[in-house]
């Protein structure tokens, strides 16, 4: 049978988008030497229990994670530091701060459409730069450095193999290479920038981090970078493919279009529907402390977990014909903001722009339509479900 995954090209290994099972919820890969964990129940427990499931996965991984690239990077920490952190920049996401910036969201949608004509390609047009200037402006970067920063984040994400601890194959290790170089772009870029707000102090967050202080001392400018790093990287680019996915799946699906575009109160519903079914962050990574049972497996001490959230959301013991797209479905679950402890910060922003950026389109184009003549591309690699490239006819 023919799926929506095989029409779009998303890559292969997405088994899960595909109607296929695993075969247990939780499987050991011989051959990269990861655990995978596609269970909804074992991702709930194992994103639930830091204890066990440290996010602080460099240390299994040394040379491909450097301690320079992972101090201050919140992902990768575990309480007490996490927690420390994360209250820092906390304030700065709450759903009050967030609906603050309602306005500004509608008006650059509206700037951003206004050059466009009777096609679109969405993700160059919208769906890139609008969540890209909005968390520009929140860490006070100039946005118009935009081109830099896709040029340095799409080298990060820009291969078709998935992780592996086995040895690598030469594309992996010049892939690898490539990412690196590119992140060294953006953390000499951010370091000139945190220097500067040490010299002289903005109203924005980048001066926030430099400011803040945990137990009475202040973040190193190491600490600074790779902290405002994570927030321009994970601010972006997954917002994009919400964006992206909630057009492309609504397009799919005419009848619940038309639904939506008549109802809007189902467009928060629709972005949830799309974040199940597309799970832009397909996986998040855990290193555990000690050995463990999950899903009926016995997990060592010292191993690297795949959870995979995107497969998570497609279970059939949590959700009801989970290979449907149903805006309706209600309640909805699904976990691709993650779950416990590091639960996406950003999860009230990524979910305004994409309700603010989805009401415009339709207000404007009614007609929005994909376009036959131009499938859409997706991105390459195996741990990211999205659009990269949405010709649409308007
Ligand atoms: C964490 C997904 C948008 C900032 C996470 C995690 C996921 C995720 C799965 C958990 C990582 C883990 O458990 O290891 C997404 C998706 C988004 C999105 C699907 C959009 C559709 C954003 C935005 C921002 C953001 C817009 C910032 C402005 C963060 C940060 C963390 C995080 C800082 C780390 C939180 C922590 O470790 O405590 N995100 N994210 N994300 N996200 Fe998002």
């Amino acid at each position: 049978m023919t799926t929506l995954a095989d029409t779009w090209g998303i890559n292969e290994a997405q088994f899960w988008l595909r109607g296929v099972r695993p075969d247990e919820p939780v499987q050991y890969d011989d051959k990269t030497g990861l655990w995978n964990v596609y269970g909804y129940p074992e991702i709930v427990q194992v994103l639930s229990d830091h204890a066990t499931f440290s996010s602080a996965t460099q240390r299994l991984v040394p040379d491909v994670a450097p301690k320079l690239t992972t101090e201050g990077n919140l992902v990768q920490m575990d309480p007490p530091e996490h927690n420390k952190l994360r209250k820092l920049v906390s304030h700065a996401f709450t759903p009050k701060v967030v609906a603050d910036l309602e306005p500004r969201i509608a008006e650059l949608t509206h700037e951003l459409l206004d050059a466009v004509t009777d096609r679109t390609e969405l993700v160059a047009d919208l769906a890139y730069p609008l969540p890209v200037i909005v968390i520009a402006e929140l860490l006070g970067v100039p946005s118009s450095d935009r081109g830099l920063f896709k040029q340095w984040v799409e080298a990060m994400f820009d291969t078709t193999n998935g992780f592996t601890l086995k040895e690598r194959s030469q594309e992996q290790e010049a892939y690898l290479a490539r990412a690196m170089e590119q992140v060294e772009h953006l953390r000499d870029y951010l370091l000139e920038h945190v220097q500067q707000r040490r010299q002289q102090p903005r109203e924005d967050l980048l001066t926030k981090l430099v400011q803040a202080e945990v137990d009475g001392a202040r973040l190193t400018d190491g600490e600074a970078v790779n902290f405002a790093m994570v927030l321009l990287i994970a601010g972006h680019i997954t917002t994009t493919m919400l964006l992206g996915n909630t057009v492309l799946c609504l397009d799919a699906h005419p009848e619940q279009f038309a639904a939506v575009r008549a109802d809007r109160s189902l467009v928060p519903r629709a972005i949830e529907e799309s974040l199940r079914f597309l799970s832009p962050f397909a996986t998040v990574s855990r290193a555990t402390w000690k050995e463990s049972e999950v899903g009926g497996q016995v997990i060592p001490a010292d191993q690297l977990l795949m959870v995979w959230v995107a497969a998570g959301n497609r279970d059939p013991r949590q959700f009801e014909d989970p290979d449907t797209f149903d805006v309706t479905r209600d309640p909805n679950p699904q976990i691709a903001f993650g779950r416990g402890i590091h639960f996406c910060l950003g999860a009230p922003l990524a979910r305004l722009e994409g309700r603010v950026a989805l009401n415009i389109l339709l207000d404007r184009f009614p007609d929005l339509r994909t376009d036959p003549d131009a499938p859409p591309e997706f991105m390459p690699t195996p741990t990211m479900t999205g659009v990269r490239r949405l010709p649409l006819l308007l």
